[in-house]
């Protein structure tokens, strides 16, 4: 794997998604081996119990697992998955056509403030620019009171950090791209949960619960907006 550094733009990360789009769940089944779906269905799950008809926001959604998990559990909430690669939605919408996908930046989202019961983030925070302003948009769009579950790698043990490496490595080498180098770096470059529940507690999202899996490869937090 070329080791080269490569520098984080909103351009380049669309750019990058547009083209993992049509190999991204079948990458994420390899490096997770499908664990990332047991790990997304039990998240969603732990989300505490909302209006009926409450609105959804799932931002980053990529592919639209989440959002397709919220609506199992949320059957007659309202629910948008946002994204801002075109290529990711369209893989989203040809999986799961009854749901609704908008093309969106989380850096400047196209809602009102106080217009969400609940907001979701999975592998997505992580590959935006500028995490405060993702954060200052999604608490602007939460309702007081509503819940922000964000989802993404954690803090792994050695051992466990060692087996991603090895899997992201050998999707590298057999694909012959330098895409998986940028996880690499997105991964060692975010916050350690403790520091990223600071991050939210600054942007009035107040840290209720966290859920580690797989050994901290990957970790939950879910939030209120006071
Ligand atoms: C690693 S994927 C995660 C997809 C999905 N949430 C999941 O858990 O599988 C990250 C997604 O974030 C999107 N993304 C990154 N920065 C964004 C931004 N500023 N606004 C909207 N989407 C963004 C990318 O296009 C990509 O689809």
């Amino acid at each position: 794997m070329k080791n080269k550094n490569i520098e984080k733009t909103s351009e380049k990360i669309q750019n990058l998604f547009n083209l993992l789009a049509p190999h991204y769940d079948q990458n994420n089944d390899i490096i997770s081996l499908f664990m990332h779906r047991l790990v997304k269905k039990s998240v969603v799950e732990a989300i505490p119990e909302i209006p009926e008809h409450s609105r959804i926001l799932d931002l980053c959604t990529g592919t639209g697992d989440i959002a397709a998990l919220l609506k199992k559990k949320f059957p007659n909430a309202d629910i948008t998955g946002a994204d801002f690669s075109d290529e990711m939605l369209k893989v989203a919408k040809r999986k799961h056509k009854k749901l609704n996908f908008v093309n969106a930046d989380c850096l400047n989202l196209p809602f009102e403030d106080n217009s969400f019961d609940l907001v979701t983030i999975s592998f997505g925070l992580r590959n935006t620019v500028n995490f405060d302003k993702a954060l200052s948009e999604i608490s602007r769009v939460l309702k007081p009171g509503g819940i922000f579950v964000h989802l993404d790698f954690g803090d792994a043990n050695k051992h466990a950090d060692r087996v991603f490496y090895e899997l992201v490595k050998f999707i590298a080498e057999l694909q012959g791209d330098d895409c998986y180098v940028y996880l690499l770096e997105s991964k060692n470059e975010f916050p350690p949960v403790e520091k990223l529940v600071e991050l939210f507690a600054r942007h009035g999202l107040k840290y209720e619960l966290r859920r580690d899996y797989l050994m901290g490869i990957t970790s939950a937090q879910y939030c209120i907006k006071h």
